[in-house]
């Protein structure tokens, strides 16, 4: 120790050292990521302990000379006159200069061929349309026979190109098992690659602040075998064309579970529980009451609180949470269908 007090700086240069030593085996022993689903983890993850063995040194040395500087360049007690004035020093500034610059430029060297090699187009992708609605996500295969789902299900080893879109606000697609992530934004298509090769099922989450019902905003990736997949397929497009010939109430829940009604409205029918909006349990009930001091039927209530959330809005609620293009996005015949299996389930019906 009095070695040090006669050499501090070199008692700090150990001491850095040490730091140093102990700083990267503690990042490195810390499990940091999520079980790896996708052939990108191990890469990304690689890329990351880099990041974290680089970040290590810069860190202990920035407080290294922070403290060498508090302690031994104290100012005396009562002393309350100014510091020598210091005017450049070529040498350190070169310093200082270059290395972050070789640093940062082999970072991004390094970044960009990793993300060059996980973005690659590979052959037999599976196209999946994504899109981001307040507080929902849904799922298109446009080449599978444009089969549509509010779950996420694709086929292990099988590549998937996503192209992320969003219907209102800036959302962020988002499964932390694949280490995928990207933005919806609106008006914008944004694209991903992504090869899952580990069975399971895997939360797909939104990563951008989007709004009330952005924490909930949560659905499910699951990765299946290849025959599964198929057969999930179709019995998809079974249940599609079966709801097209004519039940409309089987149709009208379709629409509700995968238009995105569900990840904010809560109905026993649909299994649906959350509380962003109204609940629809006691949707007749409601309906009619209103009808009785407006004089409109529950169903063309119904179909006003559908295309125009905001005029039937009631008191708890606020507006503008709810989308208002449903009017565009669904079909009259969708809104039929909806409008009836929503009197339906809740004991009304005319
Ligand atoms: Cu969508 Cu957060």
């Amino acid at each position: 120790m009095r070695a040090f007090r006669k050499r501090p700086m070199l008692g700090m240069v150990l001491v850095s050292l040490v730091a140093t030593i102990v700083g990267i085996a503690i990042s490195l022993a810390i499990d940091w990521f999520p079980t790896q689903a996708s052939t990108a983890a191990d890469d990304i993850d690689f890329l990351y302990d880099v990041l974290l063995v680089a970040s290590v040194p810069i860190f202990v040395l920035v407080k290294a000379v922070v403290i060498y500087s508090v302690v031994l360049f104290r100012a005396e007690p009562g002393d309350l006159s100014d510091g020598a004035p210091i005017h450049g020093n070529t040498r350190l500034e070169v310093f200082w200069v270059t290395i972050p610059f070789i640093l940062v430029s082999v970072i991004s060297v390094y970044s960009w061929v990793v993300l060059n090699d996980i973005e690659a187009e590979q052959p037999n992708e599976l196209v999946v349309n994504v899109t981001g609605q307040q507080f929902a996500w849904r799922f298109e295969y446009p080449e599978e026979g444009k089969v549509k789902s509010n779950q996420l299900v694709l086929a292990k080893d099988r590549p998937v190109y996503f192209r992320v879109r969003s219907d209102d606000v800036i959302h962020d697609f988002f499964v932390p098992e694949f280490r995928l992530k990207t933005d919806a934004v609106p008006g914008l298509t944004t694209k991903i690659r992504v090869t899952p090769n580990r069975l399971g099922t895997y939360p797909v989450v939104c990563a951008e602040l989007c709004g009330l019902g952005h924490s909930t905003m949560r659905q499910d990736a699951r990765v299946v075998s290849t025959q599964e997949f198929d057969e999930w397929l179709g019995k998809q497009r079974e249940e599609e064309s079966a709801s097209a010939g004519g039940d409309q109430a089987s149709a009208g829940k379709r629409v509700f579970t995968g238009e995105g009604c569900a990840a904010c409205h809560s109905l026993a029918d649909a299994g649906s529980a959350s509380a962003i909006g109204p609940e629809l349990d006691g949707l007749t009930a409601t309906a009619r009451r209103m009808g009785d001091r407006t004089g409109r039927s529950p169903e063309e209530i119904v179909r006003a609180a559908i295309k125009d959330p905001d005029a039937e809005l009631t008191r708890e609620f606020r507006s503008g949470v709810m989308p208002t293009d449903f009017d565009k996005r669904l079909s009259p015949g969708e809104i039929d269908s909806l409008v009836k299996y929503l009197l339906d389930v809740t004991g009304g019906g005319k």
